[in-house]
């Protein structure tokens, strides 16, 4: 009879879930981690900014409350945890922060990190503050510390992907990635009604360090003539073949999408003279975009995918999770382990190449 009152209580799908959802949250709470239960959480930034760090930090923080943890938010990044630079968050130290682009914890690359002494000086403040883990927000110089304070101390850590560049292994994107090019591609729309007005060929060059991923991406959603990128080596003289085809074609005027990162060896001011010897017909501007790409208000692809990562990293740290990245795959959050996230071994998207070769014909 109870056996029976039990499975009918059960089979409405609504009290099932609840109950459920309730015997998770009570099991992470109270087994957390197998090693030592976790019951504060420090959440910094580091590296270069990107749009929807705030989004992330608000996430965390406020994940944290929901699961009733203490959170910490560590100032300037990893100098932030050598300076003792903290400051206890609630739900509430967080609002109105959703689109602000930039992050208001602040960031910076910190030297002493990446000595033992300082990651020792770093690790004893986190103990005293009485911070069980950490959330580290950043590209892959940021996830290399965390993994070196994991590595050393054995203090549990969880990384967010956030850059602009989009290189970081065992994530389809990284926050920040998507606003950074909707900027470039409403840049080069501006410049491309000069362009088109004075029958200009125009050198844009956008960051990405090693990656290609703006320069390509861009390329394809502005109609840029051509791209150069880091991940393949043409040489001048395609580029030159390239821009002479189009003008024998009709074309008047044209945009190249330059990654800061490419490969010919000659900077983008020496390019476009090279350029002007070699093709005739066109009058040639260079514009070099900067750290406009890193600011302003998130997407609104940047500040889901940052709050599905910060609610993630927290969830992730209280499965026992430690030395990984959370990144997302096919629309979930998957965990990854710091070693792979950092390997620089992003492909090519060829198809992409193949996609901008043909729509410029
Ligand atoms: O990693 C983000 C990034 O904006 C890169 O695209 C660029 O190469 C670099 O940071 C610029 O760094 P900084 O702001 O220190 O000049």
């Amino acid at each position: 009879m109870l056996f029976l009152r039990a499975f009918f209580f059960f089979i409405n799908r609504k009290r099932f879930s609840f109950c459920v959802n309730w015997f998770i949250i009570f099991k992470r709470l109270r087994f957390g981690s197998m090693s030592k239960k976790i019951e504060k959480i420090g959440v910094l930034t580091s590296g270069g900014d990107a749009p929807g760090m705030n989004a992330a930090i608000r996430a965390v923080v406020r994940a944290c409350a929901y699961y009733d943890l203490g959170c910490v938010g560590i100032y300037r990044g990893y100098q932030g945890l050598i300076d003792k630079d903290f400051e206890e968050l609630a739900a509430r130290s967080v609002r109105n922060i959703i689109n602000r682009g930039g992050t208001f914890l602040k960031s910076a690359r910190c030297a002493a990190f990446r000595t033992e002494e300082g990651r020792a000086l770093a690790h004893q403040n986190l103990v005293e503050a009485g911070i069980d883990a950490l959330v580290v927000i950043g590209g892959d110089g940021s996830f290399t510390g965390a993994l070196r304070l994991k590595e050393e101390h054995g203090f549990p850590v969880i990384g967010i992907p956030a850059t602009i560049d989009n290189d970081i292994n065992g994530t389809d994107y990284t926050i920040g990635y998507d606003t950074a090019l909707n900027t470039v591609v409403d840049a080069i729309d501006k410049i491309r009604d000069t362009a088109s007005s004075h029958n200009r060929l125009f050198l844009v060059e956008v960051m990405g360090r090693d990656a290609g991923d703006i320069a390509l991406n861009s390329g394809v959603g502005a109609g840029a003539e051509e791209i150069l990128i880091p991940e393949e080596d043409k040489g001048i003289e395609h580029l030159i073949e390239s821009l002479k085809r189009s003008k024998k074609s009709g074309k008047t005027s044209s945009i190249i999408v330059v990654a800061e990162g490419e490969r010919s060896g000659k900077n983008i001011l020496e390019l476009a003279e090279i350029i002007g010897t070699k093709v005739t017909g066109y009058d040639i501007r260079v514009s070099v975009l900067g750290h406009i790409q890193r600011g302003g208000a998130p997407s609104c692809y940047d500040r889901v995918l940052a709050s599905k990562l910060g609610v993630g990293a927290v969830d992730a740290l209280l499965k026992g999770e430690s030395n990984v990245m959370v990144g997302i795959t096919n629309r979930k959050v998957t965990s990854v382990a710091f070693e792979i996230a950092i390997k620089k071994q992003r492909p090519l998207d060829t198809d992409l190449r193949r996609v901008l070769n043909i729509t410029t014909i």
